[in-house]
Order: structure tokens, then C-alpha cells, then sequence
């Protein structure tokens, strides 16, 4: 099996990555990224150097590059993870939204297309994806893996469109596919753009904690190591042509999230009890906001017994334990362009 895998240097891929180096030495894993800001290859220094891994810095969108590589190594399957990711961003640009996720998605379709073209067997082409193209939900209810798309954001919307191309893909031409939309990872090596690791990051320095509008909002969290292992089994025991959603069935509201990070952090920082609340800033809300995501990952459960395995506490706690020991990482990844983007952002 030459099995690429894009996007492997961001968050989400650098597990996924590690995870297969790890349990399928008899693989060939190639590891496809741009490195865009995102992008980081401390992310995946400890495999660097294993036989059954290599890495190429390339750009999804680039037809000419992604025929030649897919000839070069000879693919047999892809897991494509590479994509523009925050939803913020999309807001003030959402134009490399639509170039990457919808584009570059629909490039990698087509050669994979072309090079498999006489021969489906063997071969998948799994789609990663969010659980954000569903829209959002009231107090109640939860997204099923037929629930309507209704994306709200430039980010949601790239995703919406991606799915839908990888899905005609395999209606119109039999492209052997498979896609999962999962609910808000947290975990390592997260970049410090999104909630928890950004949060940490402020708590430890002391900054203002920006919370959106009121704080009511809902995401359904699932540690990062946990969807990896979803996605290799979704990969081996996936269906051809169906979706799977994936997701912790663990909803917590934004300012309830915060206050626990809040209480966990200044413990290990050995700081005092609520030193660290006065640190929560309301601010102006995300312009349309999503209220509440909430994954339905029954199908997953009985279909490929999968399950989350790790307790929401438990895993909040090793993650904020990794940022405190990483402070190299962390002090690495915010200088320079992240300084630019917190300023023009947060002010
Ligand atoms: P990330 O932003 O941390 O990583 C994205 C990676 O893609 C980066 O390494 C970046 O360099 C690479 N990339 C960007 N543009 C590229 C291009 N044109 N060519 C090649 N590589 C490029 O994102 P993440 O949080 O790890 O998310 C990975 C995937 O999982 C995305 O498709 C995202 O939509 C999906 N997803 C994320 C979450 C989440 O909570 N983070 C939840 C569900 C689904
Ligand atoms: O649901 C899956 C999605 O989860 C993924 O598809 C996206 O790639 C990923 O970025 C994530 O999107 P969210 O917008 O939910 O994640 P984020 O960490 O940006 O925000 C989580 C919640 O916290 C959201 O309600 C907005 C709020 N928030 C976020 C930031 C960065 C704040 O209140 N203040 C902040 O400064």
C-alpha cells in the first residue's frame, strides 16, 4: 500500500500520520503538505527518519505536481486532511478557503481519476471533513449522517462543496471514496488560533481570554488521538461510498469550557483558586456564529466499533499538561506572522 496522506504536518494529519508510521510498517506513507502557517514539521520530527515514511512539501491545487507524484509513488489509497481550517480566518479571507478546500480537493479527485482509471480495486480516496457543513443546531437534536447541508461560513461552506465533489466523484464515475465528518478535536499540537490551545497559551502569560458574544455557544469536543484512530478505522472498514460521523458525545458550552481550562491550568501552574478568571473578556461575537454542534456517531459505533476512549477531563488535562511542557513549541509557533494575526484579530 503507497498511501498519501495530506495535510500531514498540521494538526489532525500529525497524528493520523504517526498513528499509521507506527501500526503499518509494511506501508509506504507519504506525507503531502504545503506548510502554510498551520503546517509544521516539528509536528512530525519524531518519525523523520522511519523507513516506511517520507515527506514531500507540495500544494494541493498544483494539477502538474499532484499527476506527477501520484505516478512518482505509485498511490494506491489517500487520506486528504490538508485544508484551510479556522473558521475566523475564512471571515477576513475567504478566498484561499475556496482555492484550497474546494480546488485543491477536486485537483486530488481528478488524478486520482485518471491514474486509477483502469483499475478501481484496491484503491479508496477517504475524504476528511467537519461536522460544520450541517449548519446549526437549537438546544435540542443532533447531526446525523443524513442530516441536510446548511454550511455558514466560508470555512464550512469550502468543506460543504469538497464533500459534494468527492461524493459526485463517486456517483458519476465510480471513484472508490469514503468520508467522515467529525465534531472539534483538541489535543497536541494544536495551533494556538483555536479556543484550547489559545486559551492556555493566555492563561500562562496572563492575557486577556477573548470569549465571543456570551459565551452560550456549544461544540462537542473529541481528543485528537481519538479521531485519528477513527479515521484508520474508517479507512480498513469503511464502507465504499458512505459517510461515518464521528464525534465524543461531549457537549460543553464556551464559558463553562473556560472555566474548567481556567481551574485545570492555574492548578498546575500552582497559581491560586480563580487567580486566573478575571482574565475572561467578553468580546464582539464571530460574525455568524454558529449556537451548537452536537455529532450523532451511533453508525460508527455500530457499524466499525469505534468509540472515544478517553474521558473529557482526562484528556483536557493531558493536553493542557503537553502545552506546559512544550513552551518551545508553543513560543515557536506564535512568534512572527501569529503576532501580526492575533493584533489585526483581537486588537
Ligand atoms: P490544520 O489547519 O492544523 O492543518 C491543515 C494542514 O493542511 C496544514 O499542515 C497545512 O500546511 C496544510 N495545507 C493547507 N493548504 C494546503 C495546500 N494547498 N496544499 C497542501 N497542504 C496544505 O487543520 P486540522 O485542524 O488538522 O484539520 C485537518 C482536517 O480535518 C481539515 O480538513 C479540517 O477541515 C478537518 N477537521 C478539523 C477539525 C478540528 O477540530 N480541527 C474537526 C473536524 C474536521
Ligand atoms: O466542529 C469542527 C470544527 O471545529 C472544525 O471543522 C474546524 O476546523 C475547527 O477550527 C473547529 O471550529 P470552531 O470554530 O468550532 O473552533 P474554534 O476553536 O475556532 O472555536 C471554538 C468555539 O470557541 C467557537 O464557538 C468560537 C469560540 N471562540 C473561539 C476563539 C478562537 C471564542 O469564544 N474565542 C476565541 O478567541
Amino acid at each position: 500500500m503507497n498511501l498519501l496522506v495530506t495535510g500531514g504536518a498540521g494538526f489532525i494529519g500529525s497524528h493520523v500520520v504517526k498513528h499509521l508510521v507506527a501500526k503499518y510498517p509494511e506501508y509506504n506513507i507519504i506525507n503531502l503538505d504545503l506548510l502554510t502557517y498551520a503546517g509544521n514539521l516539528e509536528n512530525i520530527g519524531s518519525i523523520k527518519d522511519k523507513e516506511n515514511y517520507s515527506f514531500v512539501k507540495a500544494d494541493i491545487r498544483d494539477l502538474k505536481e499532484m499527476r506527477k507524484l501520484f505516478a512518482d509513488h505509485k498511490i494506491d489509497g489517500v487520506i486528504h486532511l490538508a485544508a484551510e481550517s479556522h473558521v475566523d480566518r475564512s471571515i477576513s479571507d475567504p478566498l484561499v478557503f475556496i482555492t484550497t478546500n474546494v480546488i485543491g480537493t477536486a485537483t486530488l479527485l481528478q488524478v486520482a481519476k485518471e491514474q486509477w482509471k483502469d483499475n478501481y480495486d484496491n484503491k479508496l480516496f477517504y475524504h476528511v471533513s467537519t461536522d460544520e457543513v450541517y449548519g446549526t443546531l437549537g438546544d435540542e437534536g443532533f447531526f446525523y449522517e443524513d442530516t441536510a447541508y446548511d454550511p455558514r461560513s466560508p470555512y464550512s461552506a469550502s468543506k460543504a462543496s469538497s464533500d459534494h465533489l468527492v461524493r459526485a466523484f463517486h456517483h458519476t464515475y465510480g471513484l472508490p471514496v469514503v468520508l467522515s465528518n467529525c465534531s472539534n478535536n483538541y489535543g497536541p499540537y494544536q495551533f494556538p488560533e483555536k479556543l484550547i490551545p489559545l486559551f492556555i497559551n493566555n492563561i500562562v502569560h496572563k492575557k486577556a481570554l477573548p470569549v465571543y458574544g456570551q459565551g452560550i455557544n456549544v461544540r462537542d469536543w473529541l481528543y485528537v488521538k481519538d479521531h485519528a484512530r477513527a479515521i484508520d478505522t474508517i479507512f480498513h472498514k469503511g464502507k465504499k461510498g458512505e459517510t461515518y460521523n464521528i464525534g465524543g458525545h461531549n457537549e460543553w458550552k464556551n464559558i463553562d469550557l473556560i472555566k474548567l481550562l481556567i481551574k485545570l491550568t492555574d492548578q498546575k501552574l500552582g497559581r491560586a483558586a480563580g487567580s486566573s478568571d478575571e482574565l475572561i473578556t467578553y468580546v464582539k461575537d464571530r460574525a455568524g456564529h454558529d449556537l451548537r454542534y452536537a455529532i450523532d456517531a451511533t453508525k460508527i459505533k455500530d457499524e466499525l466499533d469505534w468509540e472515544p476512549s478517553l474521558q473529557f477531563e482526562e484528556g483536557l488535562s493531558l493536553t493542557i499538561d503537553w502545552y506546559l511542557e512544550n513552551k518551545d513549541w508553543l513560543d515557536s509557533v506564535t512568534s512572527g506572522e501569529y503576532q501580526k494575526y492575533y493584533q489585526k484579530h483581537y486588537g
